[in-house]
């Protein structure tokens, strides 16, 4: 069976063959932030069976309530990659500073950032959730780095990549030749290449946008769920399906695999914050496997791996998916940029139609 099947391991080493002067410190990074995620996966699959469920009673760096499983997964991460000597420094959505790796082991020429566990308002309802990660070259390579060495655009990325613990456990990756899926064997403890050359179809008819954030929408983005919702007799022509699993990892999984178009844009609730979503690790890792696969990923404005980070934790909008649609809700940004857009009214008389 298993010679059927290319492990994790050997799509590392093989990719590893195409550059002789690597050193095979990459690779293995990788199986650690591998190992990381099956050590998620398991608490995150024993559930209440193991006493992870609920919250940590702290709250993390961005004010938002911790779930136990936020800190376990983020100790978890913390121990499989700080020994191996190939990073130089960490950063988490879940401590204030970057990690700095204990003076016994050395330092590597990597830096790694990650959300050990995100979506993890899913946790205690049984929904699925992820890891989300992205691997920069440290500038200084051997030593601690310094916090501003961390703030890279996302073009920079050596590889970005998340793991999602649903019905199954996968691993979704790049390392800038296209996206990849593995999925874990249980049996095996080993993750298996499933899903090679992952493309996110072009166009979509399906959405994902928290709704209830409607009234704080942008002019662009209202008009461009306003025309979803009107369907097959609006300006689309088509009809519209939406889905908010309100899990990055998750609604991302889901347009990855069949497309669709995710938005959770800038509005008008607190004008501090540009967005919801971070953008070290959440927005660029997210924004690169979805231009590996093929899709775009955007603030409205700007290309999301062009943003030039100021704050480790900074927040940003993001709208990512297919090709076709990120690019029309651009062309709303640049369209509504200081002109207003009114909200179609419908008519009593239409609403209460089918009931005549
Ligand atoms: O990172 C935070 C997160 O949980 C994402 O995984 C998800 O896309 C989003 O927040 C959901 O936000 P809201 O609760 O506003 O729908």
């Amino acid at each position: 069976m298993l010679a059927d099947h290319t492990t994790l391991s050997q799509f590392l080493i093989e990719e590893r063959r195409r550059f002789p002067e690597a050193t095979g410190d990459f690779s293995a990074l990788i199986i650690d932030v591998g190992l990381a995620c099956k050590a998620i996966a398991r608490r995150v699959a024993n559930g209440a069976l193991a006493g992870v469920l609920g919250a940590a009673g702290a709250t993390n760096v961005q004010g938002e309530a911790q779930q136990k499983l936020d800190v376990i997964a983020n100790e978890l991460f913390i121990k499989a990659n700080e020994w191996g000597g190939q990073l130089a420094g960490m950063a988490s959505e879940e401590m204030d500073m970057p990690w700095t790796i204990p003076p016994r082991y050395p330092r590597g020429k990597y830096l790694l950032l990650f959300d050990p566990l995100d979506g993890s308002s899913n946790i205690d309802v049984n929904a699925p959730v992820g890891s989300i990660f992205s691997i920069l070259r440290a500038p200084n390579p051997g030593v601690d780095p310094r916090p501003e060495d961390f703030l890279q655009p996302g073009v920079k990325q050596v590889c970005a990549g998340y793991a999602i613990y649903g019905p199954s456990t996968m691993l979704v990756l790049t390392v800038g030749t296209g996206v990849h899926g593995f999925t874990l064997d249980p049996q095996l403890g080993e993750f298996i290449l499933t899903n090679p050359r992952i493309k996110m179809p072009p166009t979509t008819q399906e959405f994902a946008i928290n709704a209830s954030n409607a009234r704080f929408w942008e002019p662009a983005v209202k008009r461009y769920v306003d025309e979803c919702l009107q369907g097959k007799p609006g300006p689309r022509g088509k009809d519209f399906n939406m889905r908010w699993i309100a899990s990055l990892v998750a609604d991302c999984h889901r347009i990855l695999i069949r497309g669709g178009v995710f938005m959770y844009p800038r509005d008008t609730r607190d004008p501090g914050k540009p967005g919801k979503l971070r953008l070290m690790y959440e927005a660029n890792p997210i924004a690169m496997i979805a231009e590996q696969a093929g899709g775009l990923a955007t603030t409205g404005q700007d290309r999301i791996l062009d943003v030039k980070p100021s704050k480790l934790h900074q927040r940003i909008a993001l709208i990512f998916g297919s090709r076709e649609e990120v690019e029309r809700i651009e062309a709303y940004h640049r369209d509504h940029s200081g002109r207003k857009y009114e909200t179609p009214k419908f008519k009593t008389s239409e609403l209460f139609q089918s009931a005549e």
